[in-house]
């Protein structure tokens, strides 16, 4: 269980990975139902490492023609009601979507080892964004916290901090989830883009070109000239959705009891906010578990 919280009281494991009953139930009806096609593009990540940043960014790219930034959907309409429902959620080819000609792609969480084969069997892009351990794990506390409406004296971070490095969290543990990817881009570099989020806030225009090549809509020399890019990048940028009303007021879903409301999925969006929360024995205790994880893999979050 994740003790702290009121809307994740259990948590099940499935096939490795800690999820709660609706989306482990959502990954089997995908892994025993989804029929992939090999145009198919996923959006693959662990909750909390920038997958609303990467679903408006596609779909900035994929619908620069139809839109510009004075009329793009996500000037009113949250990223993730702008392409389809997540996998685990259960996709609906028929969802009215923003291209005549090509299905938008598919947001996922579903570890690399859970998702259907057929999406492997088919070849289809998948494009994986990661973030740092310590500021997933503060972004995740605080969105959940939130959420759940807990004041910070009943949700000690200590809680939250020990179940997250005993990998207990939502799609953990974290490492798995990372490291799964991540090995598969090395077997499968054509099929398999990994996008780091800090490399990305550092170098949004090199970021966005390679997602676009990627993705199969890349710049022209004249967009690239007239500012297409840029114009992206500042439609999505975590400023600009963060100050849009749909995303102080709207909620994920609507009136249902358990929607969240639209503006958790921007909360700071800084990093290194780690270092507000971590006592210098939990950096120590955290380092550690970063090396013993990942130390021998080559992988490198920072
Ligand atoms: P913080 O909690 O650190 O602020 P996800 O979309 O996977 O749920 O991740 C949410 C995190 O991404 C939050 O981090 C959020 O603030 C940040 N974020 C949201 N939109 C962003 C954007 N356009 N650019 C950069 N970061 C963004």
């Amino acid at each position: 269980t994740c003790s702290w919280l009121k809307s994740m009281p259990t948590l099940y494991k499935y096939q490795d990975v800690w999820n709660t009953q609706e989306f482990v139930e959502g990954t089997i009806l995908a892994q025993q139902n989804f029929k992939a096609d090999p145009s198919d593009v996923f959006l693959c990540s662990l909750p909390k490492s920038g997958t609303t940043w990467l679903k408006a960014l596609v779909f900035a790219i994929i619908t620069r023609e139809t839109f510009d930034v004075s009329t793009s959907p996500l000037l009113t309409t949250l990223p993730h009601h702008c392409l389809p429902n997540c996998l685990e959620l259960g996709v609906e080819r028929s969802n009215e979507n923003y291209t005549n000609s090509r299905f938008l792609p598919i947001p996922t969480h579903i570890p690399y080892n859970s998702l259907p084969q057929s999406i492997i069997a088919s070849n289809c892009k998948i494009v994986y964004i990661y973030r740092n351990m310590k500021d997933v794990l503060v972004s995740y506390y605080n969105f959940f916290r939130e959420k759940d409406k807990i004041p910070v004296e009943d949700a000690p971070f200590e809680v939250a901090f020990d179940e997250f490095c005993h990998g207990i969290s939502w799609c953990g543990p974290y490492w798995d989830h990372v490291l799964g990817y991540w090995r598969a881009s090395l077997d499968r570099p054509e099929v398999i883009l990994l996008l780091k989020y800090e490399d990305m806030k550092k170098d949004p225009t090199s970021n966005v070109k390679r997602l676009a090549d990627f993705i199969g809509y890349p710049f022209t020399i004249k967009e690239e000239e007239e500012g297409v890019i840029e114009n992206i990048i500042k439609l999505c940028s975590f400023e600009n959705l963060k100050s849009l009303e749909v995303n102080k007021s709207g909620k994920l879903f609507g009136d249902h009891p358990d929607s969240t409301e639209n503006r958790l999925f921007f909360r700071k969006a800084k990093d290194g906010d780690w270092e507000n929360y971590f006592t210098h024995q939990m950096v120590e205790k955290i380092d550690k578990l970063i090396d013993d994880k990942l130390g021998a893999t080559g992988l490198v979050l920072k």
